[in-house]
């Protein structure tokens, strides 16, 4: 029996191929290459002595999901295939409703017809809008999104809650994650993002390599300790592993459940600089923007559901995930491309 990761070379996808295939699973990855490149799974073999096998190919082409699924045994299904730009789904709301959501229900309708019902869905703190509550539980309510990436995450949290009330057979993981950052240890895999980043933790790589001039830190009149954003990075290892209790957790019977994957800290736009200066010892240039559109002051988790009923916390510290997002960009300063 293998597990199916869709967008397994991605930047979260790779990283938790690793830790199936140390944690003993057979693993098939589903991934077009529209934003990652195949040499990622390369590194997964030289980390792990293992490999995976590889279809190119795309969530909306029934025929190669009806081949894929001919060829292998495929137990569960992690979902993370799907476009994730925030300010590029403004201007292609189309394509990332076609691709997240027509993407979504064409997977899952094949993986219906196969038999298999187990899906572990890659959703996103963004569902909450502007939380309701800070720290956010999961009780807390679903908010209006701000752009249609958010709208996408959102939607298919209920199009897959509403399949598994109609059919309990189904076991359905929403897994909402908070600002992954970080790389995997051996400095081999890390984000690898087009262009310039829209993200702060691999802009300020890209500055502290060169590539980049200076950090523009988008508004400091928030109502936050500093008036910077303040969010809950996680390190990526640790969200790697989150998937790994997951999918135990549908070996036992899941029915349908929701987790935040966070640390349940708060850190401010400063004190990721700061950090990150500390951590590596180079200095990060910055001046002060006006705030980005669609911004909220404040976001971080309460992840003590994860951790009662998955058995999972975050382990690494904000140290420690600097440190490792500056060694994946300075031993890759092209990322997979060097
Ligand atoms: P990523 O872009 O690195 O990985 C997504 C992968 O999916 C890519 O390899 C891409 O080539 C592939 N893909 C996209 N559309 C596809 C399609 N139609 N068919 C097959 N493959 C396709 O992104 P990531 O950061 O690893 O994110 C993984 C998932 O987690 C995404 O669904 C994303 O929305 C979600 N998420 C990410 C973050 C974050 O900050 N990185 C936060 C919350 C949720
Ligand atoms: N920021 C800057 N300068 C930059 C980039 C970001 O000051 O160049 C600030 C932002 O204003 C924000 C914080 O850094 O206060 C974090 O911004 P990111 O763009 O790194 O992350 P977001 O919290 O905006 O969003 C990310 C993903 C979303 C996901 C969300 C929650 O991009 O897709 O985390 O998981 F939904």
């Amino acid at each position: 029996m293998a597990i199916l990761v869709t967008g397994g070379a991605g930047y979260i996808g790779s990283h938790t191929c690793v830790e199936l295939l140390n944690a003993g699973y057979e693993v098939v990855v589903l991934d077009n290459l529209s934003n990652a490149s195949e040499k990622s799974l390369d590194r997964v073999a030289q980390i792990t002595g293992k490999k995976v096998k590889f279809y190119k190919g795309d969530i909306l082409d029934r025929e190669i999901l009806n081949q894929l699924f001919s060829d292998n045994m495929i137990e569960s299904c992690i979902h993370f295939a799907g476009l994730k730009a925030v300010g590029e789904s403004v201007q292609k709301p189309w394509e990332y409703y076609n691709n997240n959501i027509a993407g979504t229900l064409t997977l899952v309708d094949v993986m219906r017809q196969n038999n298999c019902k187990n899906i572990i869905f890659s959703s996103s703190a963004t569902v909450y809008g502007n939380p309701a509550q800070i720290p956010i539980t999961e009780e807390c309510p679903k908010g209006q999104c701000t752009n249609p990436y958010g709208w996408t995450k959102s939607m298919l949290e209920q199009i897959l809650s509403d399949l598994q009330k109609a059919d309990p057979q189904w076991n359905v993981i929403l897994l909402r994650y908070f600002n992954p950052i970080g790389a995997h240890k051996s400095g081999l895999m890390g984000e690898n993002p087009n262009g310039i980043p829209n993200n702060l933790m691999p802009y300020i790589t890209q500055v502290a390599v060169g590539k980049l001039k200076e950090l523009g830190v988008f508004g400091d009149d928030y109502d936050t300790p500093d008036g910077t954003g303040v969010r809950d990075y996680i390190h990526v290892v640790d969200l790697a592993v989150g998937h790994v209790k997951a999918l135990k957790k549908i070996e036992e019977k899941a029915g349908l459940c929701i987790y935040n994957l966070g640390t349940g800290h708060g850190y401010s736009v400063l004190d990721i600089v700061k950090n990150f200066e500390k951590a590596n010892g180079v200095k990060i240039p910055y001046t002060i923007k006006p705030r980005r559109a669609g911004d909220i002051a404040t976001c971080y988790s309460n992840a003590d559901k994860a951790e009662k009923e998955l058995r999972w916390k975050a382990e690494n510290g904000i140290l420690e995930m600097c440190e490792d997002s500056w060694r994946w960009q300075k031993n890759n300063p092209n990322g997979y491309e060097d």
